[in-house]
């Protein structure tokens, strides 16, 4: 079976590194408008789509992306795996600035978003199984792909969705450290939990861009940014070696 990535960036990725610009494709979708349009790229043989979270420019909060219409429509399109990137606070000691991690677990803090298509009676209602909400064949892939050109990655831990746009109290992180969280982000989530409910494989790559609050120096917007630019490289660099080493037969 043929299959097609869909890679969601966050701040600051430049998809034009790892694949060649095609089109831009606007999908309808019954819950409205997606983020952007989707764009598509061609890396190598196969298509790639694209899609920024916070928009073309960026300008949406975590908290007001229509989740529903960017997984519904990267479905649409035929997208069956999707790569999120996700810039995160650390909170364990492991996940240090610039580090990159990706998670295998997740605990849901945020509220009142759109986050299931099984909300009337008109459409079948989904139980899904998110035991393990991010897909171990990606998450493998990812991790060998960094492996194979010696870019150190972070193999676990539990990422916190938080609602945003504002950061956390030094509390609020505390309590997430208790529960068992190593990374904060306000992103993954409904995203993560839409995907499985369309069968989509869905993993995430993060980059830790400060210290989560009360864990170091007071976050600063523009710090965020920088470390932000600096690792973009290597995440790209990542998704690309998945991308050329992927065997399975492509569209
Ligand atoms: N908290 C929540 N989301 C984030 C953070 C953080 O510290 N850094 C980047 N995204």
């Amino acid at each position: 079976m043929s299959e097609v990535f869909a890679i969601i960036g966050g701040s600051g990725f430049d998809m034009s590194t790892c694949g060649d610009y095609v089109e831009e494709n606007s999908v309808e979708t019954p819950y409205g408008a997606c983020s952007a349009p989707l764009q598509i790229y061609r890396h190598q043989k196969q298509s790639v789509i694209f899609l920024p979270r916070h928009g073309n420019p960026h300008r949406i909060p975590p908290h007001r992306i229509n989740y529903r219409a960017n997984i519904w429509a990267l479905q649409k399109i035929g997208c069956s795996k999707i790569i999120a990137i996700n810039t995160v606070g650390g909170i364990g000691a492991d996940a240090s600035v610039g580090a990159l991690v990706i998670p295998e677990q997740i605990i849901d803090y945020t509220y009142g978003r759109e986050h299931t298509f099984s909300d009337c009676a008109d459409v079948p209602l989904l139980h899904v199984d998110f035991t393990s909400p991010f897909s171990a064949p990606l998450r493998h892939a990812l991790i060998t792909a960094a492996a194979a050109i010696g870019i150190p990655t972070i193999d676990q831990g539990v990422y916190g969705a938080t609602q945003g746009p504002r950061l956390e109290s030094a509390a609020e992180i505390n309590r997430l450290q208790r529960d068992g969280c190593d990374i904060v982000g306000m992103t993954a989530m409904p995203e993560a939990a839409l995907a499985r409910e369309l069968n989509i494989e869905y993993a995430s790559l993060c980059l830790v861009v400060n210290l989560a609050a009360g864990r170091g120096e007071a976050i600063t917007v523009a710090q965020m940014q920088k470390v932000s630019a600096r690792g973009m490289g290597a995440i790209a660099k990542i998704i690309a070696e998945v991308l050329a080493s992927n065997t399975t037969p492509v569209n």
